[in-house]
């Protein structure tokens, strides 16, 4: 799905690290953003939504919803705002038909909720206007490669605040040399 230059990337060295990053990202997150995680099996796209859902102050442990499509929770932004979050794993989702009796619009089309995917691909053409994909790389036992690509003026300041707070007011990413 990402084939342009990343507008940022990182490394993570472990599991409580990626879930880090994802609940920084959560504290960032505000109701109507939607979070596309790409990667194959294992490269760590339920651990950093574990840590989304941490950020989000979701008390209950999410587990990737494998049999279910969907999971909600429900949580808070920074602010303090009640927020719903949806995780939807369409690793099972087989047909175009399961997409559409699914109904997987009316979770991106929530005002009120943030939405994270696993396995975005299963979507087709059927994307949101406007998401942040982060793809995920396995490079080694513990380490995985985060590249973070946003479609639409929302998360493009996403991933500014994002970078800001891994990495400082210094532009670009240490992790990828710049
Ligand atoms: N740096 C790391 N970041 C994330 N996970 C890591 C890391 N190092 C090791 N792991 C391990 O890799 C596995 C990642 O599993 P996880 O369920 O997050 O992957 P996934 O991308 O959701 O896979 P699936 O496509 O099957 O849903 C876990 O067992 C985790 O402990
Ligand atoms: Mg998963």
């Amino acid at each position: 799905m990402a084939t342009q230059r990343p507008a940022l990337d990182v490394i993570s060295h472990s599991p409580e690290q990626t879930r880090s990053l994802g609940a920084r990202l959560g504290r960032l997150a505000r109701a109507g953003d939607v979070f596309l995680l790409t990667g194959q099996i294992g490269s760590g796209k339920t651990t950093f939504a574990q840590g989304l859902a941490r950020g989000l102050g979701v008390a209950s442990y999410v587990q990737s919803p494998t049999f279910t499509l969907v999971s909600e929770h429900s949580g808070h932004t920074a602010d303090g705002r009640p927020v719903t979050l949806y995780h939807l794993d369409l690793y099972r989702l087989e047909s175009a038909d399961d997409l559409v009796t699914f109904g997987y619009a009316d979770y991106f089309a929530d005002p009120a909720a943030i939405t994270v995917v696993e396995w975005p691909e299963r979507l087709g053409a059927d994307l949101p206007d406007e998401y942040l994909l982060i793809s995920f790389d396995h490079l080694a036992d513990s380490k995985r490669r985060l590249a973070l690509y946003p479609r639409g003026k929302r998360p493009e300041a996403l991933i500014d605040a994002f970078r800001t707070e891994v990495f400082g007011a210094r532009r670009g990413s240490a992790a990828s040399g710049n």
